[in-house]
């Protein structure tokens, strides 16, 4: 059985990340891969005047899985001043793809900008298809005011709110003390939209006893995410917050360039880096998974001073959150996705599993529990 996986070489260092990303497909299966390409994002924006074709969107939406590099440059814009070569509308939004996944993990080698040692390990489980960027693309005014909307619908909270729940079921609980535990991040005191999803969260988690659930205001999780990271196991939040404080994890792991994210709706589901398409660096060869140093700002790119602990092998030039997310989601029974209509588990991330080739080591896991 052939599985059909989609990419998207994206923009800036996108088709970088992409090759490496492939690469590691091709080495970890030992089952057929048709891979289909898709054009996609700024290029393909000034291409054929739309980011994303309709027969483009067509083909990720009968794939098994896609991995998307970054898209969007900043020079090309669409009239409202917004980027044209952006995909979240289309594909979030346009396949449903409500959960978007994202591990904050510190990985075997890389140092933290914090002072831990290890044991950084929670998900971000970020609502992706309302919240304030439902406005994408909507936003009224004139010039002199304009004024985008924060939608949360009971149903879009509740999905994602049990979504949390059935992944913290499935973890092992937070490196702090092990309990299984989802964090709620809102600013309920502020924003009766935000009150009203932290109502349904508690709604949610009474049907998950044996998980504990808490709530945190978006401000006070900004602080906490970096004084004791370690206390967190799961977190839910509106698509802006966790937009915002993904990449704050990302910059306690070593970079969002380590930092891999899951799109996953009901039957599809893409796989990307969190972070832009760091145009300046495209082709440079920056990206490459080695050792990430606090000290270096990060756009998709790492430092090399410390390449001699690079837990990875080199292949290809860069794709440090794209490899890790084509693998990081095979490495951790966690993330096991139903994805296209066949039965069972089936996305990049298991195959991946399944073909047990690592051309490396796993990684140790950084708690014991
Ligand atoms: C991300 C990105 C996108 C988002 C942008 C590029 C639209 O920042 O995936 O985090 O905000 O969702
Ligand atoms: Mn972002």
């Amino acid at each position: 059985m052939s599985y059909r996986v989609a990419f998207i070489r994206g923009d800036g260092i996108g088709p970088e990340l992409v090759e490496s990303a492939l690469a590691v497909l091709d080495a970890a299966v030992d089952f057929p891969v048709e891979l289909i390409e898709v054009q996609g994002g700024a290029g393909a924006y000034l291409e054929q005047g739309t980011a994303m074709s309709a027969a483009g969107l067509e083909v990720i939406r009968q794939a098994d899985a896609t991995l998307k590099g970054p898209v969007g440059l900043p020079d090309v814009r669409l009239p409202d001043g917004t980027e044209a070569g952006l995909l979240g509308g289309v594909l979030r939004n346009g396949l449903d793809l409500y959960a978007n996944v994202r591990p904050i993990t510190l990985l075997p080698g890389v140092r933290s900008a914090l002072r831990v040692e290890g044991g950084i390990d929670y998900v971000i489980v970020r609502e992706n298809t309302e919240g304030l960027y439902a406005s994408r693309g909507k936003g009224v005014g004139n010039s002199q005011a304009m004024a985008d909307t924060l939608l949360v619908t009971r149903a879009g909270c509740e999905r994602i709110v049990r979504y949390a729940f059935e992944l913290a079921a499935k973890r092992q609980g937070a490196p702090e003390d092990g309990v299984r535990r989802v964090t709620c991040v809102d600013k309920a005191n502020v924003l009766r939209s935000m009150y009203f999803f932290r109502s349904v969260f508690l709604e949610v988690a009474a049907e998950y006893p044996d998980i504990e659930a808490e709530c945190i205001y978006v401000d006070a999780a900004a602080q906490a995410l970096v004084m004791s990271p370690l206390h967190f196991d799961v977190i839910v939040t509106e698509s802006m917050f966790g937009d915002i404080l993904s990449d704050l994890g990302g910059g306690t792991v070593g970079g969002v360039a380590l930092c891999p994210g899951g799109n996953i709706g009901t039957s599809q589901a893409y796989f990307e880096p969190i972070h832009g398409s760091a145009p300046s660096i495209a082709g440079a060869g920056q990206g490459e998974p080695t050792q990430s140093d606090p000290r270096d700002r990060d756009d998709g790119r790492l430092s090399r001073r410390t390449a001699d602990r690079r837990p990875y092998p080199r292949r290809g030039t860069a794709g440090a959150s794209q490899r890790v997310s084509a693998v990081e989601f095979g490495w951790d029974s966690n993330f096991r996705y139903q994805v296209g209509d066949h039965s069972g588990d089936r996305s990049v991330g298991v195959i991946i599993e399944e073909g047990k080739q690592f051309p490396w080591d796993r990684p140790r896991k950084h708690r014991a529990c």
